[in-house]
């Protein structure tokens, strides 16, 4: 196991009753409040008025920065630094998805700054959160990624001023996915975990059956609340493991492997393509294109993860069909994307994509620019 250092300063409400813990939740901040959400969905399922009404209660001054759209853009987190500075915002309040939530961070983190917000971040806005899709973990995490359309980059921005002071996570509040978004997070929930746990060391450690155990819910999860949508339980934990996914518990003692992120990432950027469903694509291309490099890694995976019989077959063998069940998974049981064309992204952008790709995240084998055209190539 590697040395680590482990900090996670979130509170968490969660269940089916944590919005009643906003009113508490606001009593800790001053009076200026920002409130952040995405194109409208908060509106159509009336949770924008369950929080205007709290706010009201609480005595706040509400400002609103809506329209954050999948991918957030610079364009809006300056939009948005700007109201917090005119406004004197004293917490923002961000209700939606990870988009929302990163967007937010950047704010938070921008408002006081000198420079541009990803350059100094020493101090923060307090931001507290209300999560409506289970994908990215934003609401447990310090990360905030933000896209410039206009370079064709999608970049991660850590500090630990963006860890959200609360995160109110109560799963009834993403009945209203459609089944498309539903399944983006279910993918992007799986990609961490398997960006977390198919790396080195390979011993067995706590973090690495914490990491199994975390996939076997959500595949379990994910295949109840496609055959019914409002089954709390399994909203629930499709929930908590997105959530947990991303608490930096599972990090613990991994080098952790963020490639299949990094490829995925300009596709995000130059296509607009949705995270989780770029990742449909990618991740496993990429773990077929690294398999020989990772066999055993990956016939665990298959054997702990897939219930893979091990019988009579080499590491390799398992390690084929390990991610055999992952695109069975993917492609058919959830019906997410399995290819570039399906996407839009025309096999003329690749050399573009190859050279916008971070070729530092890789954990089992070292990849080149050349390598992940190939790997494009093969998930056409
Ligand atoms: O914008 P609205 O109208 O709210 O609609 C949203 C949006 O269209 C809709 N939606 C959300 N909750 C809903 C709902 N519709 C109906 N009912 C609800 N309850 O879903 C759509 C997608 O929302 P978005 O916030 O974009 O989704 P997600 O949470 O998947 O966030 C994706 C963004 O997070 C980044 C991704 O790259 C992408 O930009 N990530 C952030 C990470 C982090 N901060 O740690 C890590 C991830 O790997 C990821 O990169
Ligand atoms: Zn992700």
């Amino acid at each position: 196991m590697n040395d680590f250092m482990y900090y996670n300063p979130v509170r968490v409400h969660f269940g089916a009753d944590a919005m009643s813990h906003l009113p508490e939740e606001l009593g800790k901040f001053g009076a200026n409040v920002l409130l952040t959400y995405g194109g409208g969905s908060i509106k159509r399922t009336g949770l924008y008025e369950r929080v205007l009404d709290a706010l009201r209660a609480a005595g706040k001054s509400v400002y609103e920065l809506s329209g954050i759209m999948p991918n957030p853009r610079t364009e809006k987190v300056y939009e948005g630094i700007e109201l917090c500075r005119k406004h004197k915002i004293d917490l923002i309040l961000a209700v939606g998805g990870g988009s929302t939530i990163d967007c937010s961070k950047a704010i938070a983190v921008g408002a006081p700054a000198e420079g541009d917000f990803w350059e100094s971040a020493e101090t923060g806005i307090p931001l507290g959160v209300i999560l409506t899709i289970p994908a990215t973990g934003s609401e447990l995490d310090k990360s905030a990624v933000i896209t410039n359309f206009a370079t064709g980059e999608k970049n991660c921005y850590d500090s630990e001023w963006e860890f959200p002071r609360f995160a109110i996570l109560d799963p009834t509040l993403t009945y209203s996915l459609p089944k498309n978004q539903m399944v983006n997070g279910i993918v992007d929930t799986m990609s961490h975990l398997m960006e977390l746990y198919i790396s080195p060391p390979d011993d067995d450690f706590l973090t690495d059956n914490l990491a199994e155990a975390a996939m076997r819910t959500e595949i379990a999860a994910a295949r109840r609340s496609i055959v019914e949508p409002t089954d709390y339980e399994a909203r629930a934990n499709l929930m908590w493991t997105s959530s947990f996914a991303l608490c930096g518990m599972l990090n613990n003692g991994k080098k952790t492997d963020w490639e299949s992120h990094c490829i995925e990432h300009p596709l995000s950027a130059l296509f607009d393509v949705a995270h989780g469903a770029g990742l449909a694509v990618v991740h496993p291309a990429y773990l077929e294109y690294i398999c020989e490099s990772a066999a055993p890694r990956l016939a665990r995976f298959a054997r702990n993860v897939w219930g893979i019989d091990p019988a009579g077959k080499s590491e390799s063998e398992q390690a084929k069909e390990g991610i055999a069940a992952l695109k069975k998974f993917f492609h058919e049981e959830l019906g997410a994307p399995a290819t570039l064309r399906a996407l839009g992204v025309p096999e003329s952008c690749f050399a573009r994509v190859a050279e916008l790709t971070d070729l530092s995240c890789y954990s089992y084998r070292q990849l080149t620019a050349d390598d992940v055209i190939e790997i494009l190539r093969r998930c056409y």
